[in-house]
């Protein structure tokens, strides 16, 4: 298929970087709070395209893999046994530099230091119940995506207002 026919068709993959995923997952605590609606529209008023979705009670398993390089850290017991309190709502987010954007919608993981207008800085006040995650490089967020998610329960699909998110 020629190049125009192809950006007929798909017209995003014509805007560098539009493809670039991250993973957002709301955890126990957002999910007791009912806070899962609000975090998510969050995501879907700034532009961004959701593509991945799903509710489960993480295993201990996937979970120590998921945060390989906190395992040695003195609070990961107590977040290996928050993170499996209950279910999670974990889902993958696509748009231009959405991991940097993601980062900064989320706020800083400790919430008494996160800006009021973050997801942390409004719905949390302590370190250990933080209430979302963010995927923190690209890198981490492939690896991150790959870890949760199989490929097929990923969706590539076309926004059609992409014409008033993008200068296409
Ligand atoms: P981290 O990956 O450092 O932060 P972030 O979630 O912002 O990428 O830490 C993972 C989670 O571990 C964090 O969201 C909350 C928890 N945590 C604690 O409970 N106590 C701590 O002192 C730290 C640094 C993190």
């Amino acid at each position: 298929m020629a190049i125009y026919s192809l950006l007929f068709f798909y017209p995003c993959i014509g805007i560098p970087g539009v493809r670039e995923r991250t993973l957002i997952a709301v955890k126990p605590d957002g999910v007791q709070r009912r806070l899962v609606g609000q975090i998510m529209q969050r995501f879907e008023q700034r532009g961004f395209k959701l593509v991945g979705m799903k509710m489960l009670q993480v295993s201990e398993e996937l979970l120590s893999q998921h945060y390989q390089e906190l395992r040695r850290k003195p609070f990961y017991p107590s977040l290996l046994h928050y993170m499996t309190s209950g279910p999670i709502v974990v889902m993958v987010w696509e748009g231009h530099n959405v991991v940097r954007t993601s980062r900064i919608m989320v706020g800083d993981t400790n919430p008494a230091e996160a800006q009021a207008g973050t997801v942390r800085g409004d719905f949390s006040i302590h370190i250990s119940r933080n209430v979302v995650h963010a995927s923190d490089s690209v890198e981490g967020a492939q690896r991150e995506i790959q870890l949760w998610f199989h490929r097929k329960e990923l969706m590539d699909w076309d926004c059609y207002d992409h014409n008033s998110t993008y200068q296409l």
